[in-house]
């Protein structure tokens, strides 16, 4: 196994498991997780559907206990609404659906979603409008949830996520249902918080390929359990095939841009069978 940079210099590790199986419905989902993650890493969460991406997350959010094992998030176990992590849920913005304006969703990342909207001071509201401003969403600050693009929805969850000064945000499949342009814009933007804020990112992802620029590493869940390696080590033809089940190619460009393709090809391509 290759050694992980050390990102994080004296803070203690964004997310810690030793030895750490978690169960769901009687039945476990993943054993033996022991990684480290270190501040200021950028983490790609890969697996095939319910190896236990999520799950992770629920970890780390205090959502789901382990059944056995040990979880540190930022230095301390888990607990349920730590407003320094920021989180972004799988399906998130399809789950709201509803009338919600941008910046009311945005203020409920400050002011904690439990007991609906409060009155905001000046400062709060400078925040949010910061925030929003920050992703590109300021224009459509007033508009309603519903009446915006999958890319534009995006933007504004991820607003949510980092009005509170997030040192960790979990992003749980943000490129899901976006374009090729607007994945490249979400990417380009975790890249500039990354460097802005030296905030930690672990993002789930099926396809590697857009966010290869900004991966430093990877976890990935194979076999029922979580592997951590460099992402250069992760992006590997053997891994990839066995982690999917299906063929994966791996192609390095002449510029050097490593990328990932499904291997599998039609026999005869446009011939009639
Ligand atoms: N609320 C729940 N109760 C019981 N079992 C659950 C629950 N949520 C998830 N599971 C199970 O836990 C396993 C892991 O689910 P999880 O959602 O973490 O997978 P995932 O890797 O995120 O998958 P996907 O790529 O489809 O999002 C699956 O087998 C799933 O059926
Ligand atoms: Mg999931």
């Amino acid at each position: 196994m290759t050694v992980l940079p050390a990102t994080g210099g004296d803070r203690p590790a964004a997310l810690e498991m030793v030895d750490v199986s978690v169960v769901r419905g009687g039945r476990t989902v993943w054993s033996e997780g022991t990684f480290s993650v270190a501040a200021g890493a950028v983490v790609g969460v890969i697996g095939p559907n319910g190896a236990g991406k999520t799950t992770l997350f629920q970890l780390a959010l205090g959502l789901l206990p382990v059944a056995g094992g040990r979880v540190d998030v930022l230095g301390a176990p888990p607990r349920r609404g730590n407003r320094r992590i920021g989180y972004v849920p799988q399906n998130y913005t399809a789950a709201l659906g509803h009338a919600i304006r941008c910046r009311d969703l945005v203020t409920l990342g400050l002011t904690g979603s439990r007991f609906g909207l409060r009155p905001t001071s000046a400062a709060e509201r400078a925040r949010v409008d910061e925030a929003l401003r920050r992703v590109g969403a300021y224009d459509y600050a007033e508009s309603r949830m519903s009446e915006l693009s999958g890319g534009q929805q995006q933007r504004v969850a991820i607003a949510q996520a980092i009005v509170d000064d997030a040192e960790l945000l979990l992003l749980d499949e943000p490129l899901a249902n976006l374009d090729l342009r607007n994945q490249q814009e979400i990417v380009q933007l975790l890249g500039e918080l990354h460097r802005e804020r030296d905030v930690t990112i672990m993002v789930v992802a099926h396809d590697l390929n857009p966010l290869l620029p900004v991966l430093s590493e990877a976890i990935y869940l194979l076999d029922g359990h979580p592997h951590h390696d460099p992402i250069t080590d992760v992006v590997q033809e053997e891994l990839l095939t066995h982690l999917y089940g299906t063929p994966v190619g791996v192609v390095r460009t002449a510029q050097g841009d490593l990328f990932t393709r499904a291997a599998w090809r039609d026999p005869a391509p446009g011939s009639q069978r």
